[in-house]
């Protein structure tokens, strides 16, 4: 589908073959002379007081060096007084406090010589407490909701309140999302040196070694340059490695305790504590429309939960805003404290929650009038964006609709339910839309042109996976015509110029624009020595180089959007269609084929780009029939802390994902015109299964995940 003339040559991931051989160093696999390493002990009930931590067995057992907990913290300059840990004041500090605010918030941290003697140490260390009531049951706290600070965030309204109660046609419904819990292979920890008294040098797991960094330096007070964070690989994150957590402030406690380096690598059931989680979801859905189609009122009321010790908010209802044409709209969000450590942007942060009520309800409502689903989207299509009133930078979607709906034979599916069939099984087909907000921000980048005829690149971004190094090496190879095979990206190193930490769907929108300035200016540069010294402007640069006797030449810059950014709406926008398979004997969803169709600029990298998408499809398939995070509110507790109890998707559950762009590119975004997808991968995915669910079965299924009790 791809226009191939935009594109010079594509490529491999640059990093392919060293993630595949082994060769790629994760920040656990990075080993320092001396090396000790943290296990923590985590608290046994979920509220209340340490009344004692009874550590003295734990310090005799073999090879122990020390057993960190507020009791006997030492002192670390700057953190007695640090007021944050660069995140909101109200944040549980580590080993600060005698408070206990969740089920397993760390209350020790035992030092041994071997990870598995401060495994076995930390089962010695005994905590007493004095336990008090505590709230973990969502749908039972709904009456403590808050409105989050930011008042834009609470509320909104266009036109009239509740105007879809007015309509001719109108539906009202109530959707659920449990707690989701992100589960990267690679677990979350640190590896924590302290070079000298006021000098540390960290390997962590990070989207973002410039705000992990600037997190450290401000948590010890000490200067930016005193702290240097590598990262260069890390192994998946979807969003959980986008702040520094207590844990890891614990590990440079612990290391400055026992004055050597500490490695800190949590366990799988810690993840589902002390690293985030999607929060718990209630969403209230009411859409009016007339006789025809025309929408006349969306109202969006949305529940998440978050910690009692600190507000975590996302954007779960923006998507109402301007997504669709209705002249009167009106949301409202608010936050529900709970005992459970707080939550942290997932895949898709809050616009995934959301998407799955709107696009379920706009489903439901095409049902109503009788309408095919895309009909009705494209019915109350916008061609500019009813929110901010200014027109999207571009916008391609009634294309997109259809090259998604020839794919995945759109044609075969009957908008009467429960009709169509395969064997034993009923067939449906869904779809949805999503949409995320594609931005570019400001980051530097240095180049370095040598006379070897290589190009290196550096900028302190990094890369969770989606494959930063190849964009950028392609986005390079576009401007200056040098081949990719000779074009180097480092990235994860905090010393590197300042590039933003990789989230919200920015980094090829935002490095890749630095990237390209920078080649643009190395371009001129040699152009300029080219003529100065007597050779044509378009020398080739290692003539130039040779000719001026210069080893390389090099420039660093600093680039960000401009104007246009405030002229016009910039997202990007998904189209997932599925067709499932519904037995109706035992309740089993099989999705048999995925479309997704992604409109986000033009593709710089089609195979990373592929990928992407193909990774939010799997995503988006185990929100919509797998993954649940389950607590027992008798003990505050999750139960399905682990691989075998939490279902993501495996193989056997994947279909055949089909990749669709419409690859145009936006002209007002960046140089490269080029879009994020990462978060439009999976926003929208799960209630396309379930609209196809209900295609399927004529079941509508509003809680999710959609497993086989509910279809029953
Ligand atoms: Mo993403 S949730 O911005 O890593």
């Amino acid at each position: 589908m791809r226009d191939k003339s935009l594109l010079k040559e594509d490529t491999d991931r640059v990093d392919g073959f060293d993630k595949v051989t082994g060769r790629a160093k994760y920040f656990a696999e990075y080993q320092i002379p001396g090396t000790t390493y943290g296990v923590l002990v985590p608290s046994t009930i979920t509220k209340g007081k340490i009344t004692g931590i009874d550590s003295k067995a734990a310090e005799r057992a073999p090879g122990v060096l020390a057993v960190v907990s507020h009791l006997n913290r030492p002192v670390v300059a700057g953190y007695e007084t640090g007021k944050d840990q660069g995140v909101p004041n109200n944040m549980m500090k580590i080993f600060y406090t005698d408070q206990i605010s969740f089920n397993g918030q760390p209350i020790a941290m035992v030092v041994a010589d071997t990870y598995e003697r401060a495994v076995y140490a930390a089962t010695l260390v005994k905590g007493t407490y004095a336990k008090e009531a505590f709230e973990t049951d969502f749908e039972k706290n709904l009456s403590k909701a808050k409105a989050p600070k930011n008042p834009a965030q609470a509320s909104y309204l266009r036109g009239t309140a509740d105007a879809y109660k007015n309509a001719a046609v109108q539906i009202e419904a109530s959707y659920t999302l449990p707690t989701e819990t992100h589960n990267p292979m690679e677990l979350h920890g640190i590896l924590a040196n302290w070079e000298s008294a006021d000098k540390i040098t960290v390997y962590a797991k990070t989207q973002g070694v410039k705000a992990t960094q600037g997190t450290i330096a401000s948590t010890f007070k000490l200067p930016l340059t005193n702290v240097q964070v590598n990262s260069e690989f890390v192994g998946g994150g979807f969003g959980m490695a986008l702040r520094t957590w207590p844990l890891e402030i614990a590990a440079i406690i612990a290391a400055k305790q026992v004055n050597k380096p500490v490695k800190l690598v949590i366990t799988r059931d810690q993840m589902f504590t002390l690293a985030g989680h999607r929060p718990y979801a209630f969403q209230k859905v009411g859409l009016g429309a007339d006789k025809d189609g025309q929408l006349t009122g969306i109202t969006h009321e949305a529940w998440g939960h978050t910690a009692t010790y600190e507000d975590f908010t996302e954007n779960v209802v923006s998507m109402s805003k301007f997504m669709y044409n209705s002249a009167n709209v009106n949301t409202t969000y608010k936050i529900v404290p709970l005992n459970v450590g707080v939550p942290i942007w997932m895949r898709g942060p809050g616009e995934a929650t959301g998407a799955f009520a709107l696009e379920s309800a706009m489903d439901e409502m095409a049902h109503s009038l009788d309408m095919d689903p895309i009909a009705f989207r494209v019915k109350n299509y916008t061609e500019e964006d009813p929110e901010k009133s200014r027109p999207y930078s571009s916008k391609n979607l009634k294309e997109a609709y259809k090259m998604g709906a020839e794919k995945i034979g759109w044609s075969k599916r009957n908008n009467k339910p429960g009709t169509n069939k395969d064997g034993n099984w009923l067939v449906g087909y869904g779809m949805s839309t999503g949409v995320f907000n594609a931005s570019r921000g400001r980051a530097s980048a240095k180049g370095i042109l040598k006379s070897d005829g290589t190009l290196l690149l550096q900028s302190a971004a990094s890369d969770i996976g989606p494959g930063t190094g190849t964009g950028m090496v392609q986005i390079a190879h576009e401007v200056l015509g040098i081949p990719v095979s000779k074009i180097t990206f480092e990235l994860g190193d905090s010393s590197f110029p300042t590039a933003p930490s990789q989230g919200g769907s920015a980094t090829l929108s935002t490095v890749g624009s630095a990237v390209s300035d920078v080649c643009n200016a190395l371009k001129a540069k040699i152009a300029e020595m080219a003529t100065q010294s007597g050779l044509s402007a378009s020398a080739k640069f290692v003539d130039v180089l040779k000719k001026n006797n210069l080893p390389s030449v090099e420039v660093t810059m600093e680039s960000k959007g401009g104007e246009e950014q405030k002229k016009y709406s910039m997202y990007s926008f998904s189209i997932h269609f599925v067709q499932v398979k519904v037995n109706p004997l035992t309740g089993v969803v099989k999705v048999s084929k995925i479309v997704s169709v992604g409109d986000s600029g033009r593709i710089v990298s089609p195979k990373t780009a592929r990928s992407q998408m193909v990774g939010g499809a799997v995503g988006g398939l185990g929100m919509a029939l797998t993954e649940e995070t389950v607590m027992d509110h008798r003990f505050g507790r999750y139960v399905n802390n682990n691989f075998a109890d939490y279902h993501v998707p495996v193989h056997a559950d994947i279909p055949e994902i089909e990749v669709v762009f419409v690859n145009k590119p936006d002209p007002y975004i960046n140089p490269m015109g080029a879009k994020g997808m990462g978060e439009i991968a999976l926003i929208g995915f799960s209630a396309a299964v379930a609209n196809a669910v209900f295609n399927a079965t004529g079941k509508r299924i509003r809680t999710l995940p959609i497993t086989p009790d509910k279809i029953l």
